[in-house]
């Protein structure tokens, strides 16, 4: 399956509607702290459909316990500031997609250890809506991997 990790991120909403996406396709929904609210946080719960949903959800309590719990295989570092443009990328199921936090985006020690990949944007654009972001990156790699699981 797929694995979508998120790197520190800081709005509850966001999170909250990635979980539902995680959910939906079946992947693995990765969090790394700190983040920028609680984890109860209600926009959070809202924005996450029910409580059921969080089973396929893991949190970490930074990026170096991320590495060694999750021990992922494929990473691909997901950011406006690289060139390969994410559809021209060949995926496989287990492979994992790192996005940064909304108001900083990833390290740049982070974003240097792994492939990188980006959405086009038109020119003089700063950068998509994480949540919209993750979403685009994921359904092209489930597409690829064929729908695995969709009914
Ligand atoms: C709102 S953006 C971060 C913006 C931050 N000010 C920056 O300059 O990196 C949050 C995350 O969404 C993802 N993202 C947003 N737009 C993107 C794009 N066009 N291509 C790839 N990733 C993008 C990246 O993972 C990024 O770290």
């Amino acid at each position: 399956m797929l694995n979508l990790v998120l790197f520190e991120p800081e709005i509850p909403n966001n999170t909250g509607s990635l979980i539902r996406l995680s959910a939906n396709m079946g992947a693995n929904l990765h969090l790394i702290k700190p983040f920028g609210f609680e984890i109860t946080d209600k926009r959070l719960r809202r924005a996450g459909l029910d409580y059921q949903e969080l089973a396929k959800v893991t949190e970490y309590d930074n990026f170096a316990a991320y590495l060694a719990e999750a021990k992922p295989n494929r990473v691909f570092a997901v950011s406006s500031k690289v060139e390969t443009n994410y559809a021209q990328m060949r995926y496989q199921s287990g492979d994992s997609f790192l996005f940064g936090p909304e108001t900083r985006g990833l390290p740049p020690e982070i974003l240097a250890q792994y492939p990188g990949i980006t959405l086009p944007m038109q020119a003089h654009s700063r950068s998509l809506n994480l949540s919209n972001c993750v979403a685009i990156v994921a359904y092209e790699a489930w597409r690829q991997i064929e729908f695995i699981g969709a009914k």
